[in-house]
């Protein structure tokens, strides 16, 4: 891919695409990594002389129908906040934005355009005609192929990777691709179905894994122990036994836990009771892992070179289900292996337990953080590294592309 830092910005028409996905209640925003995580990219074109065209995506709404409730307005006044400077939201951005060198303007959602989802080539163009050069930033929305993410890409006349899409990549390749070994996994989180792709595909090239939440409960019921009236996938029964059969035979074997924490009922004033698993009865749900079984997850840690994390391993939103996870991710923070973390859940458990600045790198996305582990190819990612394959040779060292 083109680099950002490669290209000539100063005076410039400036289209970078971010994610500012954010959550948002009452029309206050809840958490703005996202935003704070695409500052630097956006600060920097500025400073560069660009006139910067911000454009994102806000939830899903439905297309052609502008809905107040997704507008960009919160995240245009929480950016003007944090970048220290007044950005305008501008709403009828189609027909063209009036930025001057050094302003920063934020585009309306841009899933309020018909074409948005569907990458269609019109709407495509007209976005590439907004700008001399085309950023993408947005690594948390790379898996998705639409006009602003990709159709753009193939008609601006430059189009190139924002730095915070490369680090992205960059985590993500020193796990995927060339990890430290050992490699350890921790895959928690509700389902086995929601994973399954990225279960699969990280149990041929980890050194060991662990499985946590209602994943590790469908794993336990396969090998046979007990887990009460646990969440579980019985139709997934079949494929965790296939899953627990490959991992061993690498050598890789997935360690279940031998105590955990149960509950009678899902609550945040349920009386918690740590037992042994074969203890657990046919009432219990199980709800976090035990002492026992942190301890050991504790040694895989201290041993690894190199942890991926996504998913907690209980109900860490409630105290009494919260250790396993807490134990974790202290853990993970305590570690001198290099760690990556991603996932909404493991963002707000990282939160949660204060080891933000003890992981080495937390990614800001979810599905895309999955899917490029998965091994799959990102379209918004493939069509910048096509552009930069039929780039002509017009680099000039002072003056960038
Ligand atoms: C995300 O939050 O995963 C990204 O912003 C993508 O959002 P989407 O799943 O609505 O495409």
């Amino acid at each position: 891919m083109l680099s950002m830092n490669h290209v000539r910005l100063a005076g410039r028409r400036v289209l970078i695409r971010e994610d500012l996905n954010v959550p948002i209640a009452d029309g206050r925003i809840t958490d703005d990594s996202r935003i704070r995580a695409a500052l630097p990219t956006i600060r920097l074109a500025a400073e560069s002389g660009a006139r910067v065209i911000v454009v994102s995506h806000l939830g899903r709404p439905r297309e052609g129908e502008p809905d107040p409730a997704l507008s960009l307005k919160p995240v245009a006044a929480r950016l003007s906040e944090l970048l220290g400077m007044r950005v305008r939201l501008v709403t009828d951005w189609l027909r063209g934005v009036d930025v001057t060198e050094g302003e920063v303007v934020l585009c309306e959602n841009v899933r309020f355009e018909d074409g948005e989802k569907r990458n269609d080539d019109d709407l495509a163009r007209r976005m590439a005609a907004l700008c001399d050069v085309y950023v993408n930033d947005a690594f948390a929305t790379a898996h998705r192929a639409e006009a602003s993410t990709h159709g753009i890409a193939k008609y601006a006349r430059t189009a190139c990777a924002g730095p915070l899409l490369e680090a992205e990549i960059r985590a993500l390749q020193k796990v995927r691709d060339n990890p430290a070994r050992p490699l350890l996994a921790i895959v928690g989180g509700a389902k086995v179905s929601t994973k399954l792709a990225v279960l699969e595909s990280l149990i041929k090239f980890v050194d060991q894994m662990i499985v946590g939440g209602g994943i590790a409960n469908t794993f336990m019921k396969a090998a046979g122990l007990r887990i009460g009236r646990s969440l579980c996938e019985n139709d997934l029964l079949g494929i965790a036994r296939r899953l627990l059969k490959a991992a061993e035979a690498r050598g890789a074997a997935i360690p279940l836990p031998t105590d955990v924490v149960c509950a009678k009922t899902l609550a945040a004033d349920a009386a918690a009771t740590t037992k042994p698993v074969a203890d657990v009865a046919d009432d219990d749900l199980i709800l976090d892992v035990g002492p026992r079984t942190s301890a050991r997850y504790a040694g895989m840690l201290k041993q690894a070179a190199t942890i991926c994390w996504n998913g907690p391993l209980g109900v860490f939103e409630y105290d009494q289900f919260g250790h396993g996870t807490r134990a974790l991710a202290e853990g993970i923070a305590a570690s001198d292996a290099y760690s990556v973390a991603g996932g909404g859940d493991t963002l707000a458990a990282i939160a949660r337990f204060g080891v933000a600045d003890r992981i080495s790198y937390i990614s800001t996305a979810g599905g895309a953080f999955l899917e490029y582990l998965e091994g799959k190819t990102l379209p918004a990612v493939a069509i910048l590294e096509e552009r930069a394959r039929a780039m002509p040779d017009r680099y000039h060292p002072s003056e960038g592309y």
